[in-house]
């Protein structure tokens, strides 16, 4: 049985007092204890983050992660810098990292082995653009960059998410149809068992992320290979965040 995952991507919103004053009211609401709770605030906010959020069941991630482990790379937050703020999760691969920052597959691998290696979970964002969509290719595209982003990865595995992420769904207020998100969840676990195996194909948490909001969110998750979301926009409120994850 795999546990739904409810993750909160802030993006580059919210300072540290905004993220005092959302958080204090998260941890005041009653979240379903059955669905993990996640949230990803900028670098700035994670230490402030980090003390609200310690004795909860409310997790913290980071949106992104370097590659090497320490030394001369002015502006680049390391692994240990992460694990040191008790962040236990790292989104990579994001489209906005790979489409504005050239983020490609080679640099998200490099950047899942040096997090898996150090103990971080990651969530690894795949997802095609409107015109791959409209070419029919999204399921090569999908497939590319799920067999690209991990390869020749053999550690720590089962910390490993998958966020499907189509582009044009993302901040849109497009959300691709439930039977598509299925679709395409599907044939990520499908490609997670030709790249690994069939067990952890079935024990891998797959997410969809594009629009989730507390209207869609329980259609999206009654489907059989989607497990939670990743979600932007609709993350940024206390009284949204816990709909999302009191979805059922
Ligand atoms: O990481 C989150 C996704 O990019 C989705 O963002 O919920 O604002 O569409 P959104």
């Amino acid at each position: 049985m795999r546990k739904k995952l409810i993750a909160g991507n802030w993006k580059m919103n919210l300072n540290v007092s905004d993220t005092k004053v959302m958080l204090n009211e998260l941890v005041k609401k009653d979240l379903n204890g059955e669905v993990e709770a996640l949230i990803c605030p900028p670098f700035t906010s994670l230490d402030a983050a980090g003390e609200i959020l310690k004795g909860t069941d409310i997790k913290l991630g980071a949106q992104n992660v370097s590659e090497y482990e320490d030394g001369a790379r002015t502006g680049e937050i390391s692994t240990n810098m992460l694990k040191d703020l008790e962040v236990s999760y790292v989104i990579i691969g994001h489209s906005e990292r790979r489409t504005y920052y050239g983020e490609d597959d080679e640099v998200v691998n490099a950047k899942i082995k040096r997090a898996l290696s150090q103990g971080l979970k990651v969530i690894l964002c795949v997802g095609e653009d409107e015109v791959q969509r409209s070419e029919n290719k999204h399921e090569e595209i999908v497939e590319d960059q799920l067999k690209k982003g991990l390869a020749d990865i053999s550690e720590n595995i089962e910390n490993i998410v998958v966020a499907y992420e189509p582009i044009w769904a993302i901040g849109t207020g497009n959300t691709c149809s439930s039977e598509d998100a299925e679709s395409m969840c599907k044939f990520i676990r499908k490609s997670i068992s030709t790249i690994f195996n069939e067990e952890y194909s079935q024990s891998m948490r797959i997410l969809y992320g594009g629009s989730v909001k507390p209207s869609n969110v329980k259609e999206l998750m009654g489907n059989e290979n989607i497990d939670g979301a990743l979600v932007g926009g609709a993350s940024l409120k206390a009284d949204d965040f816990q709909s999302l994850v009191n979805f059922g």
